[in-house]
């Protein structure tokens, strides 16, 4: 789709779900809340959309914009499923840990960490972090301020990458660095479930997290306001993707970097992306199983992604015995190999 052609569509996806949203049970259908989302849709002609420019690129949102420089680019062929690792700068430990372990992984995805060096990094790690990219050959290293403020500016960097520096990728995801992660169940997972899980169309794919704190049928709640620090003034129901493991296909990442410009920034990204900017593109939010979102362990047979915080070595030990385990019962071979 060309952008001009996109821009034509967009008011249109943005009519659509407000006329649709109407046949929807639940807080959506309350009027006095889509209306002032409606009103918090900004249409400045002065603000340029989010976009590449080859050696730089500009993240907007409707009341700040800002020009970012690809540092490090690394040099990938044509995966299928370009993966996103958020990782911070001082992460070193923990990105050799995934090096060591499911990054080793050849298959149809590729993945690379996204780290940022702007804000007060100094000139050594800077230094360092640089040496690093060209080492591994696995990293994007730009120059935005890698804070959990700026997470939502991360977030889109890793979007306009994938999107726009990996043509061959038809999904685009994004996993964290303390996720204990398994490509190959993801894979063979994808596999077993085309019908549901495919790159056509606007589509997200994670867990599918709602907040609802709604009092006689208008969602109310300073609770989830104060949870999600939301900068909206309208009420604070949405449903959005959280959970250890996100993945968009290519044309829900082209709404989402289109309609950036149009809300004002929010400090969430899950919330910010997959909640407000989804619903604003007519994105379909898909709610994968074998996934775990939460933050203790649990007795699931056979997960892809759990955010259980580990240490290192015991992330190592964990992952090895997973691994020797699906060895032993011969699963996921086609993934794994013999
Ligand atoms: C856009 O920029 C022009 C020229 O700088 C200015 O005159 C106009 O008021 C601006 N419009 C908005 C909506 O900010
Ligand atoms: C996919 O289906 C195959 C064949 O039934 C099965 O062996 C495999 O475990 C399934 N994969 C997942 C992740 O459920
Ligand atoms: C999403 O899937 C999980 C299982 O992974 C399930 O527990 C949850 O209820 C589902 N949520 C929705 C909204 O369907």
């Amino acid at each position: 789709m060309t952008m001009k052609c996109f821009l034509v569509i967009l008011p249109l996806l943005v009519l659509y779900w407000i006329v649709s949203n109407r046949k929807r049970s639940g807080p959506l259908t309350n009027p006095h809340y889509k209306e002032c989302l409606r009103k918090e849709w900004y249409t400045s002609p002065n603000v340029s959309s989010t976009e590449d420019f080859g050696s730089s690129y500009q993240i907007s949102f409707a009341d700040v914009q800002k020009t970012f420089k690809w540092l490090y680019l690394p040099e990938i062929d044509d995966p299928e499923i370009i993966l996103t690792v958020m990782t911070r700068v001082d992460a070193l430990a923990r990105r050799n840990v995934l090096r060591k372990t499911w990054m080793t992984q050849r298959n149809r995805i590729k993945s690379i960490f996204v780290i940022g060096l702007g804000g007060d990094v100094d000139q050594k790690t800077k230094e360092l972090v640089m040496s690093e990219a060209a080492l591994y050959g696995d990293m994007v290293v730009t120059n935005i301020e890698d804070s959990f403020s700026k997470v939502a500016f991360k977030m889109l960097s890793m979007l306009l990458y994938g999107f726009s520096k990996v043509p061959s990728a038809k999904f685009i995801g994004k996993v964290d660095d303390d996720v204990l992660f398994y490509p190959n169940v993801l894979l063979s997972y994808m596999d077993n479930n085309t019908d549901t899980i495919h790159p056509q169309g606007s589509r997200m794919y994670g867990h599918i997290t709602e907040t609802r704190f709604i009092t006689a049928g208008i969602p109310t709640g300073a609770e989830c306001c104060e949870k999600f620090d939301s900068d909206s003034k309208c009420a604070n129901y949405v449903t959005f993707l959280g959970g250890s493991f996100l993945m968009f296909t290519r044309q829900a990442v082209e709404g989402v970097l289109m309609a950036s410009k149009h809300r004002k920034f929010h400090r969430i990204d899950d919330t910010m992306v997959t909640g407000y900017l989804a619903d604003d593109v007519g994105a379909q939010r898909v709610n994968m199983t074998m996934m775990f979102m939460g933050y203790e362990p649990t007795k699931e047979p056979i997960l892809f992604s759990s955010h259980i915080p580990l240490k290192d070595h015991e992330y190592l030990e964990q992952y090895r015995i997973q691994m020797a385990d699906f060895k032993e019962q011969r699963l996921f071979t086609k993934y794994i190999g013999e």
